[in-house]
């Protein structure tokens, strides 16, 4: 199979330049002026941008949570991702209590089997700290290909300072990197039990008990531990502008603290909570949706590379049935997550470029080739010969109203319902094959269930 993309602008993170791209297999074979390669496929990408595949490096498939499981599956979710321009996903994969984690991985790797449309990796969660696991980190990081392990400090499932030490000082030695969802649970334990007694249960105070200082204490307290042990840490999911000021401040004193947002932490703010309807439900993720002051020192951070990292935190409960269910008489209850894969790359070039938030290249850089350089996808990331044919070629004029059912997310909302965009994907394209492409009024999947693979990584090398 052989694909030639004629006359697009091709868009790194540090430029764009007008030139044809020719990929035979897997791969990249050729860039330049005029091609002439016989293909399979010749593609008229005048006046349309050549991307490099977006990489989402927090997703939550299949997840069990809250009582319940995100709905989407390896094959409903790597067919979102295809069709939102996203070609390698990096998901997390819970440890369950006794499993070692290359028990874990294999667990997950089973349910992918078969189903995934495009490329994939994990994050083992590291949730069952005993000595052994903390001491499988090495093959974890040498021999599994997965050098990136998940930590939370809330939740049930949450581990103390003295593992995160541990798992810093392990992950240090062999070119790890350890992820945090940063929040300080007895804070939000606290407010939880002040709200309770003051009878504030509605959707609205989920936002109230979970403060900015929950972040910020919890970000200012890894960074610490990171040195301590002179490893690295990256937080995930961040959201406020107080957690930023404590990631910027570690980065001044040249401790290696890296950050990932999403796009809800940089569009939608905390009056989404107050939506008729019990619909605040629908925005009920960890952390909470902040105000617009946040909104806009993340994107400061982005631009000023405090952030390096724009991921989706894609974990879908219907709002019909389980969010407005569970959570009906207590915020405490509805299962926290929102989808998001489908919508990443739109929602950055839309509400990003287009609104003059971002450029084009930095766009590039938080969605792929940053990414891929944080967590070791060695073969992905940017439009260069060698490198895996990931490729999104961009329509930047085209026009798309986001709507839940022109979606593919098996989720029954979206958090950007009647958002209009500018700029989809015209085809996108996972190692060579056409997977995904623009048809009549919206993006269509036309790829090959089960063609996707499992992604080995490689270690951090530094960033
Ligand atoms: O609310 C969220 N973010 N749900 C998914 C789990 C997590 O904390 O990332
Ligand atoms: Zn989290
Ligand atoms: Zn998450």
């Amino acid at each position: 199979m052989s694909v030639l993309v004629k006359g697009g602008t091709i868009v790194t993170s540090t430029g764009r330049y007008v030139a044809d791209v020719y990929a035979e297999g897997d791969k990249i074979k050729s860039i330049g002026k005029d091609l002439d390669n016989p293909a399979d496929e010749v593609v008229d990408a005048s006046g349309k941008y050549v991307l490099p595949g977006a990489i989402d490096p927090h997703t939550h498939i299949s997840m069990p949570f809250m009582g319940t499981s995100a709905q989407d599956d390896y094959k409903t979710g790597t067919i979102s991702e295809a069709c939102g321009g996203v070609t390698t996903v990096i998901d997390f994969d819970l440890q369950q209590k006794g499993e070692s984690l290359l028990e874990a991985i294999e667990r997950k790797q089973s349910w992918a089997k078969g189903k995934v449309a495009v490329d994939y990796s994990l994050h083992p969660a590291v949730m069952d700290p005993r000595p052994e696991v903390i001491a499988e980190v090495k093959q974890a990081v040498l021999d599994y290909g997965t050098p990136s392990f998940k930590i939370f400090m809330v939740y049930d499932f949450r581990v103390d300072d003295a593992t995160m030490i541990k798992l810093l000082e392990e992950t240090k030695k062999y070119g790890g990197l350890v992820q945090v969802h940063a929040e300080n649970v007895y804070i939000i334990q606290h407010m939880n039990e002040l709200l309770e007694k003051e009878g504030k249960l509605s959707p609205y105070y989920h936002a109230v008990s979970r403060p900015n200082i929950a972040e910020e204490e919890a970000v200012s307290r890894a960074a610490k531990m990171v040195e301590l042990t002179g490893s690295r840490i990256y937080i995930v999911h961040l959201s406020s502008k107080e957690g930023l000021l404590k990631v910027q401040e570690a980065r001044d004193k040249g401790i290696d603290v890296f950050a990932e947002t999403c796009p809800q932490y940089l569009l939608l703010d905390e009056d989404r909570y107050k939506e008729p309807d019990f619909g605040g439900a629908k925005y009920v993720m960890s952390p909470p949706l902040r105000t617009k002051e946040s909104n806009a020192a993340l994107w400061g951070g982005l631009n000023s590379g405090d952030v390096q990292v724009v991921a989706t935190d894609h974990c879908p409960f219907d709002f019909n049935g389980k969010k407005d269910m569970f959570g009906k008489d207590d915020y405490k209850k509805i299962p926290n997550g929102a989808p998001g894969i489908e919508t990443l790359l739109m929602l950055m070039h839309s509400e990003g470029v287009v609104k003059g938030r971002i450029s084009l290249e930095r766009m590039v850089e938080v969605l792929s080739t940053g990414t891929a350089r944080m967590f070791g996808l060695k073969d992905k990331g940017e439009i260069v010969v060698g490198k895996d044919a990931d490729l999104v070629v961009f329509d930047p004029d085209q026009k798309f109203t986001i709507t839940q059912e022109k979606l593919h997310q098996n989720v029954d909302y979206t958090p950007y319902e009647g958002m209009q965009m500018t700029g989809m994907p015209y085809a996108v394209y996972s190692r060579g094959k056409r997977v995904a492409e623009w048809k009549d009024d919206h993006v269509e999947f036309v790829g090959e269930i089960g063609r996707g693979r499992f992604v080995k990584r490689e270690p951090f090398e530094g960033f």
